[in-house]
């Protein structure tokens, strides 16, 4: 990748803090809950993704001044995340047997309790987002801005609205700009809400939030153009998911229509374009430079 690489930034800790978060979430909102949708939905939030969403909203948040825990309010976005891979991996969407590492959420709970965990997983989101919120003393305002931006980024205008386009194009030769429509959707508008929502948290100016939003979108996007690539590249191993599924379900992707090298060039376009606006603005960190790198670099 011909982006040039910033210091490694070591996100260990905060990695642990939106663990523990993840596990109290757990035990506040599902100890009601019995039986094999609860024991999907901690199987699901147990796994060991990559926790960029989570990351993100910390990362938003110290760059717009926060200096609290953010952590409870970054696991709350895992949710919504978690709950994308799971129905993703349903039978009746990319029908995936393998997800982190492990055996996929149907394989493991049946399709029926997939499908009900995944939507419970919506609400449970929501939930924790606001009680998140409250616990940091965010103002009323603020906590609705940010379940409704958490909310509108999972919706239709949104995440599943892209996943369905991505399900009708199966099959299809679509062009450069519908692709791009359906991974700013599926893909890119949960990654920019998580950044956002770091902001809003931290109280950032409209401006910044605005700033923070369109670093998440073009960094959103070079996320799925670039596991678009892994889906070529990786192993099955490697990636903890099954590879080559695009090529399986003739998806369009980005390597499909520009090849390798122009995929990496368009990815590592919109990682320079998303540093560059943060720059100006005087706010792009170490720590958000380092992630929007990440996000091409990465080999999982
Ligand atoms: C996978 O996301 C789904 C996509 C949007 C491409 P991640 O690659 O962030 O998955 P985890 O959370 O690390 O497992
Ligand atoms: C999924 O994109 C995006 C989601 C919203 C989950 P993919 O279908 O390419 O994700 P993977 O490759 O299965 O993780
Ligand atoms: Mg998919
Ligand atoms: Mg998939
Ligand atoms: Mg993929």
């Amino acid at each position: 990748m011909s982006v040039p690489r910033v210091a490694p930034v070591d996100f260990s800790h905060d990695r642990a803090e939106v663990a523990r978060a993840i596990e109290q979430l757990m035990a506040r909102e599902l100890q009601d809950t019995k039986g094999p949708v609860a024991d999907a939905i901690r199987y699901a939030l147990r796994g060991e993704g990559k926790r960029l969403r989570a990351i993100l909203v910390i990362a938003g948040y110290r760059a717009a001044g926060g200096t609290g825990d953010v952590s409870a309010l970054a696991a709350a976005i895992e949710v919504v995340h978690a709950y994308s891979l799971v129905h993703d991996d349903l039978p009746c969407m990319d029908d995936d047997d393998m997800r982190r590492g492990r055996p996929t959420v149907h394989r493991v709970f049946g399709v029926p309790a997939a499908t009900a965990a995944g939507m419970a997983m919506v609400p449970l989101a929501a939930l924790s987002a606001d009680a998140a919120a409250e616990a940091m003393g965010l103002a009323p305002a603020v906590r609705g801005n940010i379940v409704r931006t958490l909310m509108r980024a999972s919706g239709a205008g949104g995440m599943i609205g892209g996943q369905l386009l991505d399900l009708e194009g199966e099959g299809l030769s679509l062009d450069l700009e519908q692709l791009e429509r359906i991974h700013r959707c599926k893909t890119g508008a949960l990654i920019e809400a998580s950044i956002r929502i770091g902001g809003l948290a931290a109280g950032a100016a409209p401006a910044i939030e605005e700033a923070f939003g369109r670093y998440g979108a073009s960094i959103g996007l070079a996320f799925q153009i670039a596991d678009d690539v892994l889906d070529i590249t990786a192993t099955t191993n490697q990636l903890g998911k099954t590879a080559g599924k695009d090529v399986q379900f003739r998806k369009s992707t980005y390597p499909a229509l520009l090849g390798i090298a122009g995929a990496e060039a368009r990815a590592d376009s919109l990682v320079r374009e998303a540093c560059l606006g943060l720059h100006e603005l005087g706010v792009l960190t170490p720590e958000l430079e380092f992630l929007a790198q990440f996000v091409v670099a990465r080999q999982s």
